[in-house]
C-alpha cells in the first residue's frame, strides 16, 4: 500500500468531499459486518490480516476456556460475547483435564470442547483454537499432565523424546478430533486458526530447547489443518507461523517477523488473574480501549481480550502456585457470568466504530501524522475519494485538551483516541464512557419455603442443626504409608491426586527437655499445618513471590515420647513450566529441633512415614453414600477445630441469578456440592501489606488494586446453578485450620444500582442515528437486569455535577429539575433513555458551561423482598 496518497490534510482540503459522500452512506445504514458471513473456502494471510477467500477482515476476539464454566452457562456467555461485538472465541484446550491418566480422556461435561465449538459456531462466531499443549493459563502445571512429568526422562518443553511424543500424540488428537466434527472453516466449522505452544520464546535463553519449538512449529504445519497457526511470545516462529504480541501495551510498536506476516495480538489483559494473599487487580476500559485502538491505527488486524470471561477455577484446576479459586480477571463478563459494567459495554462500542473504518483501516492510505498540537495528531486512512476515516489521538496523560480538525473543534480527554467515521463525525472517544456502570451485590439467598422475610432474617439458610462432621485423623491414617528419612518430595509421592501429604515422625524428650522448643522446617512449598502430639500448633504458607518458605515454629513438648505431624500441601501447581521445570514440592528438609538442652536435635535423618492424601478423600466423604452413614457425628459440633469434615443438605433458593458461598466464617479447605468440587476455598487468607501496594509480574502493566487492606483475598465461592437440585443438596467441606460451618451462607449475585455521567460533548451513541438521522445528540441509557426494573433515582442532577459514579453530589450548576425529568423518564421501567441536552431540563442551568448528567438508580426485582 502506498502511503502518501493523502500527504499532510490540515484543516479541510479533500477530506471534505470524501467525508459528505460518506456521510450519507454511513448515516443511511449504519452497518457493520460481525462474525461469520457467508461460506468461506480457504483462510490465509498477508500483511493485511486474516484473508477470508482472499478477503481481510479486522478482527475482534475474546477468550472464553470451557472448563471454568458450566454447559449450561456456555450459550449465554457466548451471547454476551457476541452482543459486546466479537467475531471470534478464543479458547486454550486443556491437555491435563483431557487426558488425566495417559490415554485416558475425558471429553464430558465441562470438558466437552466439541459441545463449546458447536454452540460458538451456531452464534455465528469464529473460534481461534490455542491447542497449546502447554497453555500456561494459570491452570494447574500449565496443563502439562503429571503423568508425564514423572516420567523418567520427559523433559517438559524440551526435545526428550518422551515428551514429544506424548505432545505430539495429543495435538494430532485434538487436530483430528476437529477435522472428524468438521470444525475447520473450510469445512464449514468455526475455526479460523490455531496456537502451538505458548509463550515460548518468554525465556530468553531458551536455547536447549530450541530445537523443541522449532520442531512443534513444523509438527503442527505437518498436520494439515488448512488455517494459519500461530505462536504468540515467539519472536523467531518459522514460517509460516505467524508470530503474535501478548502484552498490557505495546501492541502498536510491535512488528510480525515478517512483512508478509499479519499483526496479531493474541492476549490483551483486560485485568489480571489473583493469588492469595494479594489484591485484586483491575484495568480501566478506557485504558484498554486506548490501546486497542492504537493498534488497528498502527497495522493491528486481530486482537483478542485475555480475557473476555474468566470464570472459575473449579475444583483442584486452579495453577499457581495460590491462585485463587475465582479467575474473575476483571473481564467483561464477569465470573458468574454477569455483565462487567462499563467495560463490556465501552469495549462494544469501540468494536462498533473500529468496524466502521474497517475498509479504510484496511485499505485506505495511512496518512503521516498530522500535528494538531504538541501532544495531539490525526492519522488520516483514505483512497482519496470514496472513504476516508480519521483518528484523533491525545497523549498527553493528564491533560484534555481542544483541537481543531478539518474545520470542526474536537474535544479529547487526556490519553485518548477519537474516532472520526467520516474524516469529521466523532462516533466514539475511547475515554468518553457512554455505558453505564454496574454494581453488582452478593445478597442473602431466600430459601424457597421462607415466604415472608423480615429484617432481622439471617440467612444461615444451610441450616444449624442438619450439620454434621467428621474428625479426620491426625497423622496416618492407613497401612498405605511409607517411611524413608526426610524428606521425601510431594508430587513423586502424591502424583497430584491430592493437594495433601503427611510429613510424620516423633521424637523422646527427657524431663529435663521439657522447654519451650522451636521446630524449624527448611523449604516448605506451598503450605503447611504443623501437629504436635496430635494438637494443632501453627500454619506456616507462602505466598506467588515466595512460594518456598522456611518455618521457625514454637511447639510445646512433654517429656516421654513425641509424635510431630505435618501436613504439607500443595495450592496450584506451577502454571508457568519452564523448559526442564523441576519442582521440588512438600518440606525440603533439613528438619531440626532448636532450644533444648542438648542443644539442637537434627530429625533429618531419623525414620519419617509418608501417608499420601486424606481418609475423608480415600472414603470420598463428598460423595452421598449410606455406607459412610455412620462415620458422620451428628451431636456437639465442634467450632473452630482443625482437620474436620463437615456436611450438611439444603434446598435451592428460588435465584435464577448466579448463586455463591460466602465462606468468611472458615479457614482454608475444600468444598463439594452434590459431589462436586467447587473449589479449593482459604477466605482467612487476608491480602498482604499494609498499603496493599502491587506490582504485577509485567511491569509495564497498568492496573490498579481496588481491594481494601487485609480483607479476604477470596470471601466468595460460585456455585454454578446446574449444579444445584431443587432439594437435598450435599455441601460438605474439608476445613484444615478451623472455622464455623454455621456462619455458612448461600448469596445470590445481582445488579442493585446503575449510574452513569454523559457530558454534553459526548459523540451521539452509534445507536441512536440508526432511529433518527437528524438529530443526534448525547444521551443517557440506563438499563437494569432483565426481569428487573428502575425502583429508584438515587441522585440526578444535570450541571456540573461532582463525584465518580456512586459517588456523585451536586455541583453550583444544577437543574433543579434533574430528579424529577429522570424519575418521570425511568422509574418502573427496565430501561430508559435522557437526552442529555439543556431543553430536555426546561432552562438552562449554566450556559457558559459544558454540562454533564450525572445519576445514579437503584434496580430490583421485586421491592417488598429488599433485605438489607
Ligand atoms: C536436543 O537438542 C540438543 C541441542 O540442539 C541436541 O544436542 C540433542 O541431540 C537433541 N536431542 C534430541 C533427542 O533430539
Ligand atoms: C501415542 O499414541 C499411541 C496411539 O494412540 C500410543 O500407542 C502411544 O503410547 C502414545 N504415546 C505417548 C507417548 O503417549
Ligand atoms: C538461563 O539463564 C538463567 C539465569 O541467567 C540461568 O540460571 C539458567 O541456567 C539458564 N538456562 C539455560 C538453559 O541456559
Ligand atoms: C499432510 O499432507 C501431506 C501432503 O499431502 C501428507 O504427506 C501428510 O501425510 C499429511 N499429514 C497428515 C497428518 O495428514
Ligand atoms: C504498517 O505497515 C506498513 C507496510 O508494511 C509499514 O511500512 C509501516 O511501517 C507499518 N507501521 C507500523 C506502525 O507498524
Ligand atoms: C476507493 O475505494 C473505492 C471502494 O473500494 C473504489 O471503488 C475506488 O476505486 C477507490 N478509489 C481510488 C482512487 O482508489
Ligand atoms: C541435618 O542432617 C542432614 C542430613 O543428615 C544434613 O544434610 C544437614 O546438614 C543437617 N543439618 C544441620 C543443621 O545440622
Ligand atoms: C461408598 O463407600 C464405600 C466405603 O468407603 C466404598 O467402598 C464404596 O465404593 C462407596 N460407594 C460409592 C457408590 O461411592
Ligand atoms: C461425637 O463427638 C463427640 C465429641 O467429640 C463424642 O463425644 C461422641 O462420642 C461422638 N459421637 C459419635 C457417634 O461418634
Ligand atoms: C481458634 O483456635 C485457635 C487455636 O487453635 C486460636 O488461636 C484462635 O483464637 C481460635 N479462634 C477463634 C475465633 O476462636
Ligand atoms: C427496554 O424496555 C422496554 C420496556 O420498558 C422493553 O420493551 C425493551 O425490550 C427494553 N429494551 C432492551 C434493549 O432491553
Amino acid at each position: 500500500m502506498s502511503k502518501g496518497i493523502v500527504k499532510t490534510m490540515k484543516g479541510g482540503d479533500n477530506v471534505e468531499q470524501a467525508s459528505l459522500v460518506m456521510t450519507m452512506v454511513m448515516f443511511s445504514s449504519m452497518l457493520w459486518f460481525q462474525g461469520r458471513a457467508g461460506v468461506v473456502t480457504t483462510i490465509d494471510y498477508d500483511r493485511r490480516g486474516l484473508l477470508f477467500d482472499g478477503q481481510p477482515k479486522l478482527l475482534f476476539s475474546g477468550a472464553i476456556h470451557y472448563p471454568r464454566s458450566t454447559p449450561e452457562m456456555w450459550p449465554d456467555l457466548i451471547k454476551k460475547a457476541k452482543d459486546g461485538g466479537l467475531d471470534v472465541i478464543e479458547t486454550y484446550v486443556f491437555w491435563n483435564a483431557h487426558e488425566p491418566e495417559q490415554g485416558k480422556y475425558n471429553f464430558e461435561e465441562n470438558l466437552d470442547l466439541v459441545k463449546f465449538l458447536n454452540l460458538v459456531d451456531a452464534a455465528g462466531l469464529y473460534v481461534h483454537l490455542r491447542i497449546g499443549p502447554f497453555i500456561e493459563a494459570e491452570w494447574n502445571f500449565g496443563g502439562l499432565p503429571i503423568w508425564l512429568y514423572l516420567q523418567d526422562g520427559a523433559d517438559m518443553r524440551t526435545n526428550s523424546t518422551i515428551f514429544m511424543n506424548a505432545m505430539q500424540n495429543f495435538t494430532t488428537k485434538i487436530v483430528q478430533m476437529m477435522k472428524d466434527e468438521n470444525m475447520f472453516i473450510w469445512q464449514g466449522g468455526p475455526i479460523i486458526i490455531a496456537q502451538i505452544e505458548n509463550e515460548f520464546g518468554a525465556y530468553p535463553n531458551y536455547t536447549s530447547a530450541y530445537a523443541y519449538a522449532m520442531w512443534a512449529a513444523q509438527m503442527a504445519v505437518a498436520l494439515n489443518t488448512s488455517v494459519p497457526w500461530t505462536m504468540c511470545k515467539q519472536p523467531d516462529a518459522p514460517d509460516p507461523v505467524i508470530n503474535t504480541h501478548n502484552g498490557v501495551t505495546n501492541g502498536n510498536i510491535f512488528q510480525p517477523n515478517a512483512p508478509y506476516k499479519p499483526k496479531m495480538w493474541t492476549e490483551l489483559y483486560t485485568g489480571w488473574f489473583q493469588t492469595y494473599g494479594q489484591p485484586k487487580p483491575t484495568r480501566s476500559e478506557t485504558n484498554i480501549a486506548f490501546e486497542v485502538a492504537r493498534f488497528f491505527i498502527n497495522n493491528g488486524t486481530f486482537v483478542n481480550y485475555y480475557m473476555y470471561h474468566g470464570g472459575t477455577n473449579f475444583g483442584r484446576s486452579a495453577g499457581g502456585p495460590f491462585m485463587t479459586t475465582s479467575y474473575d480477571y476483571d473481564a467483561p463478563i464477569d465470573e458468574y457470568g454477569l455483565f462487567n459494567q462499563p467495560k463490556w459495554g465501552h469495549l462494544k462500542g469501540l468494536h462498533q466504530a473500529l468496524k466502521l473504518c474497517e475498509l479504510a483501516l484496511i485499505d485506505g492510505a495511512r496518512s503521516d501524522p498530522i500535528s494538531l498540537g504538541n501532544h495531539q495528531y490525526a492519522l488520516v486512512f483514505s483512497n482519496g475519494t470514496d472513504y476516508c476515516a480519521a483518528f484523533i489521538t491525545n497523549l498527553h496523560t493528564k491533560r484534555s485538551c481542544i483541537v481543531e480538525y478539518n474545520g470542526q473543534k474536537y474535544n479529547l480527554p487526556a490519553q485518548s483516541i477519537s474516532i472520526l467515521i467520516d474524516c469529521k463525525t466523532e462516533v466514539f472517544n475511547t475515554a468518553k464512557v457512554y455505558s453505564q456502570t454496574n454494581t453488582i451485590q452478593m445478597l442473602p439467598a431466600l430459601p424457597s419455603s421462607l415466604e415472608t422475610v423480615t429484617k432481622d432474617y439471617v440467612p444461615h439458610i444451610l441450616g444449624i442443626q442438619s450439620w454434621q462432621w467428621f474428625a479426620e485423623l491426625v497423622g496416618e491414617w492407613d497401612q498405605t504409608y511409607t517411611t524413608s528419612t526426610c524428606c521425601s518430595e510431594q508430587i513423586h509421592l502424591t502424583k497430584d491426586t491430592t493437594d495433601y501429604l503427611w510429613y510424620i515422625t516423633s521424637i523422646n524428650i527427657a524431663e529435663e527437655d521439657v522447654v519451650d522448643a522451636n521446630l524449624h522446617l527448611q523449604s516448605v512449598a506451598h503450605a503447611a499445618h504443623i501437629f504436635i502430639n496430635e494438637e494443632y500448633t501453627g500454619t506456616a504458607a507462602g505466598d506467588r513471590v515466595n512460594p518456598v518458605i522456611e518455618i521457625d515454629q514454637p511447639v510445646k513438648l512433654k517429656s516421654g515420647q513425641n509424635d510431630i505431624a505435618i501436613l504439607s500441601m500443595t495450592v496450584g501447581l506451577q502454571s508457568g513450566v519452564r523448559p526442564g521445570h523441576i519442582q521440588l514440592l512438600g518440606i525440603q528438609g533439613p528438619v531440626t529441633l532448636g532450644g533444648l538442652s542438648v542443644g539442637d536435635l537434627n530429625l533429618t535423618s531419623q525414620s519419617w512415614t509418608y501417608q499420601v492424601g486424606l481418609q475423608g478423600e480415600y472414603l470420598q466423604l463428598f460423595n452421598q453414600n449410606d455406607s459412610n452413614n455412620e462415620i458422620w457425628n451428628s451431636s456437639s459440633l465442634p467450632v473452630n477445630r482443625s482437620l474436620t469434615w463437615y456436611k450438611t443438605t439444603f434446598d435451592a433458593p428460588e435465584s435464577k441469578t448466579p448463586l455463591a458461598l460466602d465462606l468468611s466464617t472458615m479457614g482454608k479447605g475444600q468444598a463439594w456440592i452434590n459431589g462436586k468440587s467447587i473449589g479449593r476455598y482459604w477466605p482467612s487468607r487476608k491480602i498482604n501489606g499494609d498499603n496493599c501496594s502491587f506490582s504485577p509480574e509485567a511491569n509495564e502493566i497498568e492496573m490498579i488494586q481496588s481491594n481494601v487492606c487485609a480483607e479476604s483475598t477470596q470471601r466468595w465461592y460460585h456455585v454454578p446453578l446446574s449444579l444445584i437440585k431443587s432439594t437435598g443438596n450435599l455441601l460438605v467441606l474439608f476445613e484444615e485450620v478451623g472455622g464455623d460451618p454455621t456462619g455458612i451462607t448461600l448469596v445470590t449475585r445481582a445488579l442493585t444500582a446503575i449510574c452513569s455521567r454523559i457530558s454534553e460533548d459526548f459523540p451521539a451513541p452509534l445507536e441512536s442515528w440508526q432511529a433518527n438521522s437528524t438529530l443526534r445528540l448525547p444521551e443517557m441509557r440506563l438499563e437494569c437486569s432483565d426481569e428487573q426494573k428502575i425502583s429508584s433515582i438515587h441522585f440526578a442532577s444535570f450541571g456540573n455535577p461532582r463525584g465518580n459514579c456512586n459517588k456523585f453530589r451536586r455541583g453550583p450548576c444544577h437543574a433543579e429539575s434533574s430528579p424529577k425529568i429522570v424519575k418521570e423518564a425511568c422509574i418502573g421501567r427496565q430501561n430508559c433513555t435522557v437526552a442529555v441536552t439543556a431543553s430536555t431540563f426546561g432552562a438552562d442551568p449554566c450556559p457558559d458551561e459544558i454540562k454533564a448528567l450525572a445519576v445514579m438508580a437503584n434496580c430490583s426485582s421485586n421491592p417488598s423482598s429488599a433485605v438489607s
